[in-house]
């Protein structure tokens, strides 16, 4: 980050939210927090991250606004619907056999939380392919996030028809109730745990994990967090666990020599048994 240290005012600001709330600045990309936080300064006039800080001081409110602006949360469920078929078949399917349904998934930034019913969708699927049925008692979704608005919503599991457009018509029948907003069935709901979890600065959850789903996420980190961070799921997955990054996310440094690529167009890689 040279031109942040280059720019005093800029430094001094992105270190008061660190320090203030708690989210770690620095392992966020320059650029994408001096775009989002221009937008925070734009809505409220100001010119100089100077003022902006003094806002900060004045108006509590601001730095909500401001927190919502740095985590972005757009999300769907199925989101990249090829994606959690490719998933599905073989690798669930074969996780959920060899663990006997003891699967245990995390869901690494799960906004408002389509991302980790969809996976409890998709261990739900492995499990009736398995001529299973529920409750699946031995399987668990961490779902974690570092806003709370967003957990606030994961854990309320109400949601609004477009975000199920991606999402195939029989898993949503399958899965969800029939009325507006729609809500995870008990079966599907039970399987997930809601957790705050900052992904630059604490250690994972609950580890090991047969499956981890960071998507979207790192794409927001500088590459030095993005290395770490990329080791640190290689480590907290299981021998045959899988780590599912999002479309345009691609694994690189040192974990490369401890997952393999299995799947290059829908980003799955595996831990070797
Ligand atoms: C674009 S959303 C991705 C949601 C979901 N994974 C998906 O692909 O549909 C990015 C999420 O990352 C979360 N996030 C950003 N920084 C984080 C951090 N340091 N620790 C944990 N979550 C973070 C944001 O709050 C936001 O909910």
């Amino acid at each position: 980050m040279t031109a942040q240290q280059d720019d005093p005012s800029f430094k001094a600001l992105t270190q008061k939210i660190s320090r203030t709330r708690g989210i770690g600045c620095e392992s966020y990309k320059e650029k994408c927090l001096k775009r989002r936080i221009a937008v925070r300064m734009r809505a409220r006039g100001v010119h100089s991250y100077d003022d902006y800080s003094k806002l900060l001081d004045e108006d509590a409110h601001e730095y909500d606004q401001l927190l919502d602006a740095l985590t972005i949360n757009v999300t769907k469920f199925y989101r990249n619907a090829e994606t959690w078929a490719a998933l599905l078949r073989p690798y669930l399917v074969d996780l959920w056999r060899a663990r006997r349904g003891r699967v245990r998934a995390w869901s690494a930034g799960c906004a408002s939380g389509e991302e980790p019913y969809s996976i409890a969708v998709a261990i739900a699927e492995a499990a009736r392919a398995c001529g299973e049925t529920p409750p699946w008692s031995h399987a668990r979704v961490d779902a974690s996030d570092i806003d709370r608005e967003s957990l606030e919503r994961t854990a309320a599991a109400e949601y609004p028809e477009v975000t199920f457009s991606e999402m195939p018509k029989d898993l949503l029948r399958r899965y969800f109730t029939a009325d507006a907003p729609r809500r995870p069935v008990p079966e599907i709901r039970r399987l997930v745990r809601v957790l705050r979890h900052d992904l630059t600065r604490e250690r994972p959850p609950d580890p090991p994990y047969d499956l981890i789903v960071c998507r979207n996420v790192v794409i927001y980190f500088d590459r030095p967090m993005q290395e770490r961070l990329f080791l640190t799921f290689a480590e907290a997955l299981t021998p045959g666990g899988l780590l599912l990054l999002g479309k345009v996310e691609t694994l690189f440094g040192t974990a490369r020599e401890r997952l393999a690529l299995e799947d290059p167009r829908e980003r799955i890689y595996r831990r070797p048994a």
